[in-house]
């Protein structure tokens, strides 16, 4: 039988560097690298001048639908991702209605298994009783995500739920800030609320439980440098801590929050030069362990508005690998560090088997980029619904040219090429 494809001339990140050779695909995996495949197949791709990426794994990702299908659906949302190189999405759970029970989980998978053009697995909230948390583990949750509202719980409570999340297995997210009196009209005064202090001391209040309780915990887009300092440290006696930045984080500051308003509304705010500065040498160092886009989409209604009432957040599906390839062309951070960031670790952290790498026996989930290639951010054509960006008009240089998932091309030249349905829902059972 001839191989469904084969990916001819390809350089791949292979046991720590790049290689070059011959990728084969069949049934949706990797079935051999070799120097050169004796033989046909079904498609031949030619990546000479290309690197063949292992697909990006994006770790928090808002797809939204449901009721609030008209800001992203689940079509959108993941052809957005096949735009920008993103073979697999983690849902976020803060949906209308909110993603708490089996119940909703059960239709968000039915929904989203005939919609998706890529992979997609799905966060919950906690549920209302700590019990609840087995059945959305057999439900194969990736993880639990816990927001500033959570810390109004009192923190015995919160420890129940660890511990509960714990002893199935799984994994918390956390986002690291604290319930705050949103009492500010502008970016100055949002700054001053919302400020990086409150966000090292939420992360240790979730690390107490964490600790206590032997729970895996992720801190979602941490953005300062006293965060930095902390999650480094912890990290020496508590393995099961992880964390992730967003490309926003590392590249817009607070004085262009201060200056421009609305359009660079996002939770956390963004920060200092000098915590930028921190954020760059902890992604370098590994100390930070994950890129993650916070692809948020809104309506432009819902944020060219005054500044308190402007919705936080903005896409970043077809912006974060573009962006951060600039920054590989600008030598601020290595191909195999990204390609960690992107891929092996989100596998790792999320236990996400069989993805992450491009080896033989792994899913043929590939993200083919042209490295030098120059571009333009264009809110326009983004798939998403959100035709919006702070990055609008950037000149990036690295660009995602063909998307693979499960075997099959999703995306080509920025088209969609594949079917509703192509992507696969991810459950975590183990
Ligand atoms: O800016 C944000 N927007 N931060 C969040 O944590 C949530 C997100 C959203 O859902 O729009
Ligand atoms: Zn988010």
């Amino acid at each position: 039988m001839q191989p469904d494809l084969i990916i001819r001339n390809a350089k791949f990140p292979w046991r720590n560097r790049l290689t070059e050779g011959e990728i084969v695909i069949s049934s949706g995996k990797i079935i051999k690298l070799c120097k050169s495949f004796q033989g046909r197949g079904e498609k031949i791709i030619n990546a000479s001048r290309k690197i063949v990426l292992p697909g990006l794994i994006d770790v928090h990702v808002h797809l939204r639908d449901l009721n609030q299908a008209y800001k992203e659906d689940y079509y959108t949302g993941t052809c957005a991702a096949a735009a920008g190189g993103v073979t697999t999405v983690l849902d976020m759970p803060n949906t209308n209605p909110r993603t708490n029970s089996a119940k909703i989980i059960k239709m968000k998978k039915h929904i989203a298994s005939k919609k998706a053009v890529v992979n997609v697995g799905f966060f919950s909230l906690f549920p209302n009783k700590p019990d609840d948390i087995r059945e959305l583990a057999r439900e194969g949750v990736v993880a639990f995500k816990v927001y500033p509202e959570d810390l109004r719980e009192t923190s015995s409570s919160l420890h129940i739920f660890f511990e509960a999340a714990a002893a199935n297995r799984k994994l918390v997210a956390a986002h690291p800030e604290l319930p705050l009196q949103e009492t500010y009209t502008s970016p100055h005064q949002f700054l001053q609320l919302h400020t990086s202090f409150v966000e090292t001391i939420a992360a240790l209040t979730y690390t107490e439980p964490a600790i206590k309780t032997n729970c895996q915990l992720h801190l979602c887009h941490i953005t300062s440098e006293f965060t930095v300092e902390i999650v480094k440290k912890m990290k020496t006696c508590f393995p099961l801590l992880s964390c992730e930045v967003t490309p926003h984080h590392l590249l817009l500051t607070q004085d262009a929050l201060e200056k421009e308003g609305s359009p660079l509304k996002v939770l956390p705010p963004l920060r200092s030069k000098r915590d930028i500065k921190a954020l760059w040498k902890a992604i370098n160092q590994g100390i930070i362990d994950v890129v993650a886009s916070d692809h948020a989409p809104h309506q432009k209604a819902e944020k060219e508005i005054p500044f308190c009432e402007a919705a936080s957040g903005f896409p970043g599906l077809e912006t974060t690998l573009p962006l951060m390839l600039t920054q590989l062309n600008k030598g601020r951070i290595t191909l195999q560090r990204l390609v960690d960031a992107f891929s092996e670790r989100p596998a790792q952290i999320f236990r996400i088997t069989n993805k992450g790498k491009v080896d033989e026996g792994y899913d043929a989930d590939l993200t083919i980029i042209e490295p030098k290639k120059i571009d333009k951010i264009k809110p326009e054509n983004f798939h998403s619904k959100a035709k919006l960006s702070p990055f609008e008009g950037w000149k990036t240089k690295g660009k995602p040219e063909i998307t693979i998932v499960n075997g099959i091309v999703v995306m080509e030249q920025g088209e969609i090429v594949a079917p509703q349905g192509t992507g696969r829902i991810i459950e975590i059972n183990k």
